[in-house]
């Protein structure tokens, strides 16, 4: 039977096959629900010789890396490795405004890290890894296969999400991807009965590029990160709050490249403005934007004013896609 006991016994056994005795294998951890439950089962087919790679690119949520690598290491007691790379990121993103370069750019970081790493693992080990670990599922198998006649090369230059197909060929891995035959609830499942924990099975998706495609114009000025990362922590503390995290595809917070009056303390205030965007959806293909109660919207536009120093107003994007895309750029 279709059970995902049986499911997760089947697909231990494969990776089991596949490496082998003696080969190693990486994996590249994003934070995500997806890589962290590929992990979790090649961890349990292979042990230790499985090297995992959380990449800190300088673009993440609040505490993000840190919080992360305590549920990696405490509670799934996965091998991994912590790489910063933050600070030559965001020398490269200096003065960046347009949306395919930046992605373009951390893409091209991301994978140069990559590089390393596995040099870093043949030099601990001994050992050429040949082997890299993703969390593809069938939805991004179906989706990487159009069927003839298709419109998937245009609908791909609308915006190029870099960790779509992977890492490149020239890495020279076989892949292992375990979740291919799954769906994103089933790949929930099948966290849950590895034990990560539920908070995280059920985490948001968060895009590669993270928070730079999130701050509108360039990344480096205006203390956008800082201040972003504060507006989120608070929206999506206040939506977990409300207990309404789990009727929600997607939420977050946008940094906006202009200011605008207010008045802050008795002073009039010249400063940012930021977007909430809360939607719905299956897929992420097509989504609604999400109807909150007008005293939640208060609520948190009053935390937000009140906490965050930098910001003097709150907007909330009320607008599905299409015609909108869920993230702003
Ligand atoms: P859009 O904005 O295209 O987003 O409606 C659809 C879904 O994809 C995520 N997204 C990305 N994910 N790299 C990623 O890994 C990207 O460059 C990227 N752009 C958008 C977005 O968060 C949403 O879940």
């Amino acid at each position: 039977s279709w059970s995902m006991a049986n499911v997760l016994e089947e697909q231990i056994q494969i990776v089991k096959e596949k490496v082998g005795e003696t080969n190693h294998v990486i994996c590249a951890l994003s934070g995500g629900v997806d890589s962290c439950v590929a992990a979790t089962l090649v961890h349990r087919a292979i042990g230790d010789r499985l090297h995992c790679c959380f990449v800190d690119n300088g673009l993440l949520r609040y505490k993000e890396a840190e919080r992360v690598m305590v549920m990696f290491k405490n509670e799934l007691h996965l091998p991994v490795d912590c790489v910063d790379i933050t600070e030559k990121m965001l020398s490269e993103l200096k003065g960046v405004s347009d949306p395919e370069r930046k992605r373009k750019i951390i893409g091209k970081e991301f994978i140069e890290c990559f590089k390393e790493y596995k040099k870093t693992v043949e030099k601990k080990t001994g050992v050429v890894p040949k082997f890299l670990v993703q969390g593809t599922l069938y939805p991004d198998v179906i989706e990487s296969c159009p069927p003839p006649g298709s419109d998937q090369k245009h609908s791909h230059t609308i915006k190029s999400h870099h960790n779509v197909g992977g890492l490149p060929k020239e890495l020279g891995f076989e892949l292992i991807e375990p979740l291919r035959v799954l769906f994103k609830d089933e790949v929930r499942r099948l966290g849950k009965i590895m034990d990560v924990p539920r908070n995280f099975v059920a985490r948001h998706p968060f895009p590669g590029p993270g928070l730079a495609v999130r701050i509108l114009g360039d990344v480096t000025e205006n203390n956008a990160l800082e201040t972003l990362r504060l507006v989120d922590e608070i929206y999506i503390n206040a939506i977990k709050e409300f207990g309404l995290y789990d009727e929600i595809w997607q939420a977050f917070a946008v940094h906006l490249p202009i200011k605008s009056v207010g008045v802050q303390g008795d002073q009039r205030s010249h400063s940012h403005v930021v977007g909430l965007r809360a939607i719905t959806s299956n897929d992420g293909m097509t989504a609604d934007w999400y109807p909150f109660e007008p005293k939640f919207l208060q609520e948190v536009s009053n935390r937000i004013t009140n906490q965050v120093r930098a910001v003097n107003r709150v907007v909330y994007d009320i607008t599905s896609k299409p015609p909108s895309t869920i993230e702003w750029e």
